[in-house]
């Protein structure tokens, strides 16, 4: 068989040989490119530029997959980020399960859509199945219903847009038909003034703009500062403006601190608000022994869970819950080429009316695949490993003169400083990045800080010691 007939999979035999070639090879490919404990090969982004710009893209006649295998080998995949490494912290991103990386490969081979029944028979059910589980594990009820999408952004905006239609549908308003009511100025959405940027992002694709996004300051623990919360909604609300939607952050970016969703709710309920808990992060604790610190987020009206944070499954891995099922009416549609009533009136479910997106990936199977692979023992472990060696690094530098670490960690991630101001900290973690070691960088207080996001259950104390020392030698 000519190579140029060898496209999809088919039954044909040479055809499945020429498919596992190829996935032996991209396996081959990654293995090999495993040497040591480094993230990153160091190069500087101007090199890595040059050597890419140089590659062949679009020949005229095709090169095969023997002719891509050299640049894979020798230039894309060497200059990747390596997140399974020990020496990789900056972010809230995730090295993947290795179950998790053969789910990737049968979703991608199957290419199902959860638009349609008809487009993912077993991915729809799945999906359903998933949402369910999620939902008990979550503490809601029958009543609840949720949806997967692309990221904790989609999770969040789409909750926004759905709490927001509620709200207004409350009002005798139908935002779906009429768009935005005349005095849509007055609506408010608040959340902490440390939350994640989905929420202006979600403001703006409503067309309420930033400016209905009011940020409540937060403790000296970076939580919602709970009375001064409740002092700013009761005058907005008293001076006739329209809150509708508090967002909760159960663990935040930068210091996975976790606002206090009881008493959250209790001010919501005081104002006729819904309440939103962005679990993007801190979702996994549920599976964890400091589970309680997450408090109720059943209390919440939806909550968003990021698969690709401290469940440790390949981007992109999210879902957005809500607490009553008709939350997430606000983005069904009917089209005739794809989900018709009548189908549905027949047992066909088409996903498509829970999600601002049509085609859509079956997400759910990695799920599935690492929650059953893994257990709740399995992943309890993963979890505890990940916010006991927060524990350890800021036990480690917070009596250390070299360091300051101003707040003690509530999940996986301590931000950090060196002694010595912005510049010797800037240059740290550019030092460290040339030398294959990647951490973060925000800001607290004015002032540049460093941060470890420990989300790699294989980091010992060991690798943190070693990373202390390395920091260490930076003031020296
Ligand atoms: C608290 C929080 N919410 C939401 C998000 C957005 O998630 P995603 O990157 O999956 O869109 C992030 C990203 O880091 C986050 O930290």
């Amino acid at each position: 068989m000519k190579s140029d007939n060898i496209t999809v999979l088919s039954p044909n035999e040479n055809v499945k040989e020429a498919f596992r070639t190829e996935i032996n090879d991209a396996v081959d490919l990654i293995l090999g490119s495993i040497k040591d404990e480094s993230a990153f090969s160091g190069i500087n982004p101007y090199e890595l530029r040059e050597k890419i710009r140089q590659l062949s893209f679009l020949p005229e006649k095709g090169e095969g997959w023997e002719g891509v295998l050299p640049s894979l080998r020798e230039t894309i995949i060497p200059n990747m980020l390596r997140t399974w490494s020990s020496s990789y912290m900056p972010h809230l991103h995730s090295p993947a399960l290795i179950e998790s990386i053969a789910a990737e490969l049968i979703i991608a081979a199957f290419n199902s859509s959860m638009d349609s029944w008809d487009q993912g028979p077993a991915a729809t059910e799945m999906e359903v199945r998933t949402i369910s589980e999620l939902a008990t594990l979550f503490g809601y009820n029958d009543n609840a219903d949720g949806v997967f999408t692309s990221g904790g952004s989609q999770s969040n905006i789409s909750a926004c847009i759905a709490l927001r239609d509620k709200y207004l549908q409350k009002r005798g308003w139908d935002v779906k038909k009429n768009g935005l009511p005349e005095d849509f100025r007055k609506l408010r959405l608040y959340t902490s003034e440390i939350s994640h940027f989905s929420f202006d992002k979600a403001s703006h694709m409503m067309g309420l703009g930033y400016d209905a996004v009011v940020k409540l300051p937060v403790d000296g623990k970076q939580r919602i500062d709970i009375e001064k919360a409740r002092e700013i909604i009761k005058q907005d609300y008293e001076s006739g403006l329209h809150p509708f939607l508090i967002a909760t952050t159960i663990g935040t970016t930068d210091f996975g601190s976790i606002d206090n969703v009881k008493a959250l709710r209790e001010i919501a309920d005081s104002y006729g608000l819904y309440l939103h808990a962005d679990a993007a992060y801190g979702s996994g604790a549920i599976l964890s022994s400091y589970k309680e610190r997450l408090g109720n987020l059943s209390l919440a009206d939806s909550i968003t869970i990021d698969f690709h944070k401290m469940f440790l499954l390949p981007i992109s891995a999210s879902a957005l819950l809500v607490k009553d099922r008709g939350t997430l009416d606000a983005f069904q549609l009917h089209a005739a080429y794809l989900n018709r009533e009548e189908d549905e009136e027949d047992g066909y479910i088409n996903l498509v009316g829970k999600s601002m997106q049509t085609t859509r990936r079956f997400d759910a199977l990695k799920v599935y695949i690492a929650f059953r692979t893994r257990g709740r023992d399995g992943y309890r472990a993963i979890m505890d490993k990940a916010i006991g060696n927060a524990e350890y690094f800021y036990s480690r530098i917070r009596d250390d003169e070299a360091f300051t670490a101003p707040i003690a960690p509530e999940l996986s991630s301590v931000v950090f400083a060196l002694k010595g101001g912005d510049d010797v900290n800037r240059k740290a973690r550019r030092k460290l990045l040339a030398e294959g070691i990647v951490i973060g960088q925000t800001v607290f207080d004015d002032n540049v800080m460093l941060k470890f996001t420990l989300l790699n259950p294989a980091l010992t104390k060991e690798h943190i010691d070693t990373l202390i020392k390395r920091l260490e030698q930076e003031i020296k």
